[in-house]
């Protein structure tokens, strides 16, 4: 029998202009599980020992894909048992189906003795994020299971690129209690888009890419645009045009949704800017009745790992 103990960060995915294709993990936020090997058995049991309400049939739960993508890469065999330990509440915006499914795809990686690699990892993961929103995205995935920033440049094959991450680059996150299903989010979405806007979102991804190569954080601020998704999904969160006026206004160098919501985050070059900021966002909920968790975390270069 082999224990482990696993985290794997909160990410968010798109960072503006980067609809599917960009995510950065964050620090400390994240979920952290508890996984046991038996080579000799067979099947998986997963309890959750937190108090946030999970599907109680293992074939509704992300990380039984994960674990099924895992035995099918690599012809591995055995019982897993996992244990939920800490998680972070579905649907907040801020990659809780991708931590779970991060960090059970690097568990089993290791219990075995690290048979695929980094992108293989993420490719299990991608399972859970399947299952949960009904495709095969890894931007959230990808950060979480390799931490930093990010970039899917294509899924056929999955080819991940982790950028640069600048090291005076801090993110306050504001969790709005407001219910934004990812299926909903996408459903509103056009399927085809004017050439004008996707001139705009390509030239943004650039800039976003070359800003954070260079380490120049306000190209990566003024980049961080999003023309694509945002003009339809800015109608779930209120006030959310007013909130960016507000958070600029107070030195952010950005405010997005994160994800497809309903969490919006924004990006800040020093501590005191980004606490200033996370003040700012919490007031601007509380002032319309809303409850909401605020974090304000650096970026993390740190994706799935054991910590114990
Ligand atoms: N890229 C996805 C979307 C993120 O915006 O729909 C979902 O977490």
């Amino acid at each position: 029998m082999k224990r482990i103990k696993v985290f794997a960060p909160a990410s968010i995915a798109n960072l503006g202009c980067g609809f599917d294709i960009m995510g950065m993990a964050l620090d400390e936020v994240g979920d952290v599980l508890e996984m046991t090997l038996d080579e000799d058995g067979d099947g998986i049991s997963i309890d959750n020992e937190t108090d946030v309400p999970l599907p109680s049939d293992i074939e509704e739960n992300v990380i039984t894909p994960v674990l099924r993508k895992f035995f099918a890469l690599t012809s591995k065999s055995g019982r897993v048992e996992v244990r939920v330990l800490k998680k972070i509440f579905p649907g907040s915006g801020i990659g809780s189906s991708a931590a779970s499914s991060a960090a059970a795809a690097f568990g089993i990686n290791e219990l075995f003795g690290a048979p695929l690699g980094e992108e293989d990892v993420v490719v299990c993961a991608m399972e859970g994020e399947n299952l949960a929103s009904g495709g095969y995205h890894a931007d959230n995935a990808a950060p979480a299971v390799m931490g930093g920033i990010t970039l899917i440049r294509g899924y056929d094959p999955l080819d991940v690129i982790k950028l640069p991450v600048p090291g005076n680059l801090y993110c306050p996150v504001i969790h709005p209690h407001l219910t934004v299903s990812t299926k909903q989010a996408r459903s509103i979405l056009p399927k085809e888009i004017p050439m004008h806007t996707a001139v705009t979102q390509w030239g943004n991804v650039g800039g976003l890419v070359a800003g954070l190569c260079t380490g120049n954080i306000e190209l990566v601020g003024r980049s961080m645009r999003d023309a694509v998704a945002e003009p339809f999904r800015k109608q779930f969160i209120p006030g959310f045009d007013e909130l960016r006026a507000k958070l600029l206004g107070a030195g952010a160098l950005a405010m997005n949704i994160s994800g497809s919501g309903p969490s919006v985050f924004a990006l800040a070059g020093r501590g005191d800017i980004a606490q200033r900021v996370g003040a700012i966002m919490e007031r601007h909920f509380a002032q319309q009745g809303i409850l909401s968790e605020t974090y304000v975390v650096k970026v993390s270069n740190k994706g799935a790992r054991l910590i114990a």
